[in-house]
């Protein structure tokens, strides 16, 4: 009884980022030591990365302007911005899949890099029609972006998941309820290439990224942005495919 108390209320509560810390291989508030730590090597050069990255951040600021759908400070932030461009376009994944898109800085980021890429297409989910304004109609031909319906959400969801071939990038930045988060991990964690890499935005919301990282072994980067952390999974090469057992009974509620 008391097992299944605890687990209940460590559904609502949400980790310090002394915790999240605690919990991580590296946490840094700088963006170049978290991509140090999960970059893979390759071209093209960092150099040319952060060029690239400037001029397509400069464009998608350009595009910002009253009357946007979403509020600003749903926005992503530059350094998480960053490291998720430098990381699309170092993996060079033939699919990514983002939750979350609100006005699309995400979207419009990852977009870029796959076109950079000459390869690869962006799966978005968002709940709210409309949702995605930012991104230009040039970049909307490797767009796929799925509005899931209010009922049956999580089954959507997982139905769509399923369908996806493997994924080399996944970011979550949704609806951060425990519930809602961990049924995000475990279906992007199955589909995760070896070498791939999980994104999560706000991971001090709950509990569900430290112990999705600790369930299936593997320790997270973190950046801590204007006071919030954005924490990065790297998939082993190698590491099984099945996911352990749901550890607190999750019910996935948005
Ligand atoms: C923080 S904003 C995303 C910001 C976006 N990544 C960006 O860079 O501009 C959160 C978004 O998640 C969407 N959302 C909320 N619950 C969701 C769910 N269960 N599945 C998918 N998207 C959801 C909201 O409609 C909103 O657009």
């Amino acid at each position: 009884m008391e097992v299944v108390v605890g687990g209940l209320f460590h559904r609502h509560l949400h980790p310090t980022l002394v915790e999240t810390s605690r919990g991580a291989r590296l946490q840094s508030v700088d963006p170049e030591a978290v991509l140090a730590a999960v970059l893979p090597p390759g071209d093209p050069a960092l150099t040319e990365l952060a060029r690239e990255f400037d001029e397509s951040w400069t464009r998608l600021r350009s595009r910002v302007r009253d009357g946007l759908l979403f509020a600003e400070r749903t926005a992503f932030l530059r350094g998480e911005g960053w490291i998720l461009y430098a990381l699309a376009r170092r993996l060079r994944p033939e699919q990514v899949v983002e939750t979350g898109v609100a006005n699309g800085h995400s979207s419009f980021l990852l977009l870029e890099a796959l076109r950079r890429n000459g390869r690869g297409r962006l799966v978005s989910f968002d709940v709210m029609a409309g949702a995605g304004e930012l991104v230009p109609q040039e970049l909307r031909s490797g767009w796929d972006l799925r509005i899931l319906p209010q009922r049956g959400r999580a089954a959507a969801f997982r139905d769509a998941m399923a369908l996806l071939g493997p994924v080399g990038l996944f970011l979550h930045d949704s609806a951060h309820s425990y519930g809602w988060m961990e049924l995000e991990f475990r279906a992007a964690w199955a589909r995760l290439v070896p070498g791939g890499v999980l994104a999560a935005d706000d991971i001090d919301w709950s509990y569900a990224f430290l112990d999705f990282a600790r369930s299936v072994g593997t320790r997270p980067v973190v950046l801590v942005e204007a006071s919030k952390p954005f924490g990065l999974l790297a998939r082993p090469a190698g590491s099984p495919v099945s996911l352990p057992a749901t550890p607190h009974g999750a019910s996935e509620r948005a």
